[in-house]
């Protein structure tokens, strides 16, 4: 089968992985109501192009957090790789750097971010934390972090503790079993012990203690997981530096609103103070062109990189992206955008909403 859009790469990774492996990548929380809600909503926006502008040149580069990337389309933190292609996130790390986006790995990698990082040595990288419980942990992390050349630090909001996911129930799903979660250890400790704890998110973590992550990092903080215009106000007043509107894929709480209905009050809110993204349902290039039309700076891929990963490793999740960023450019062609800083909200038809 050839695969030509990102939901081909979605049924042949459906038939390539294990059932528990493609349970736990496709599973949302509860009824998955707000899994299905990111793509649907989407889906329902319509498009009002304009045309005679001579699109014969489009460029796609934009710029997140000061760095150039060839296209606003990143990679979200996912979990365990390795549950999808051996060497799971050195594969992902070196298709992000051949396509010049940004991979935000996650501090569930099954890889060593020392080994992550040399594989891939120029490619340009967040980190995501799940605060820690133990705060020694968390500063060892970050410092960590730091020295590798990772350019922010991506905190993840909507996870205080892990959603009720029923497929992984039924399949008895153990993650701690088969993998090693290497990167919350340190280098000396990677060789010695098998594993850590699998659920150490803190979940007493808030407001107030923020400043004190803020106090230890001279890294951008960029909290993922906002969803109202009061936290996206409440991220202002904190002086963070960045916000990905998400609902984690569906995973944690279910029915919240879809991430694209999300966005405008979120943009609106932060009214220009920093940059905010947007992940949750992505998968083809006008979704892109809508949520850059909406406001979001630069969107993030979660599942369908996995997809790639699932089908052909390193080269997948080349495809992955290449494909998108080809419809994304077909699209700003076919809208009538020379750049990415033409597209705006006249793209939207509202009165549809
Ligand atoms: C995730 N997501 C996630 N988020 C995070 O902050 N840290 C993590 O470790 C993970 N792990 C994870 C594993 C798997 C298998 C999935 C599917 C998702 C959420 C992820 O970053 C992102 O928000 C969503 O996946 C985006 O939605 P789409 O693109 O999958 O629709
Ligand atoms: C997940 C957690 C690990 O969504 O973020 O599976």
């Amino acid at each position: 089968m050839s695969l030509v859009c990102l939901m081909d790469f979605q049924a042949q990774a459906r038939e390539r992985l294990s059932k528990s492996s493609w349970d736990f990548i496709d599973g949302g929380a509860d009824e998955s109501i707000t899994r299905d809600d990111n793509i649907a909503a989407l889906r329902k926006i319509r498009l009002r192009p304009r045309y005679l502008r001579n699109v014969s040149e489009v460029d796609t580069r934009t710029t997140i957090q000061g760095e150039e990337i060839s296209a606003p389309i990143c990679i979200s933190p996912t979990a365990f790789h390795c549950i999808t292609w051996p060497d799971g996130e050195m594969s992902t790390a070196r298709a992000a750097q051949a396509a010049n986006i940004c991979y935000i790995t996650s501090t569930y990698s099954s890889c060593a971010l020392e080994d992550i990082v040399a594989t891939a040595p120029r490619g340009l990288r967040w980190f995501q934390l799940y605060v820690q419980s133990d705060w020694e942990l968390n500063k060892q992390l970050i410092q960590r972090v730091e020295s590798l050349g990772f350019k922010a630090l991506v905190i993840t909001v909507d996870a205080p503790v892990i959603g009720k996911r029923r497929q992984d129930i039924r399949n008895q799903l153990d993650l701690q079993k088969n993998l090693m979660l290497k990167d919350l250890q340190s280098p000396t400790e990677r060789n010695s012990a098998p594993c850590v704890q699998l659920d150490p998110i803190s979940s007493s973590f808030c407001w107030n203690k923020l400043s004190w992550l803020q106090s230890i990092t001279r890294l951008p903080i960029i909290l993922k997981g906002i969803l109202t215009k009061e936290d996206a106000e409440l991220a202002v007043k904190h002086n963070v530096q960045g916000i990905i509107v998400s609902n984690h894929g569906g995973r944690q709480l279910d029915e919240v609103l879809a991430s694209i209905d999300a966005l405008p009050e979120v943009v609106a809110a932060v009214n220009g103070k920093f940059e905010v993204y947007l992940d949750g349902g992505i998968r083809t290039g006008n979704d892109v062109l809508k949520a850059l039309a909406l406001g979001a700076k630069c969107i993030f891929l979660g599942r369908p990189i996995l997809w790639g990963l699932a089908c052909k490793g390193e080269r997948g999740v080349q495809e992955v992206l290449n494909i998108l960023k080809s419809e994304f450019h077909t699209s700003m062609s076919l809208a009538g955008c020379r750049s990415v800083s033409e597209i705006n909200r006249d793209l939207i038809q509202f009165s549809r909403l």
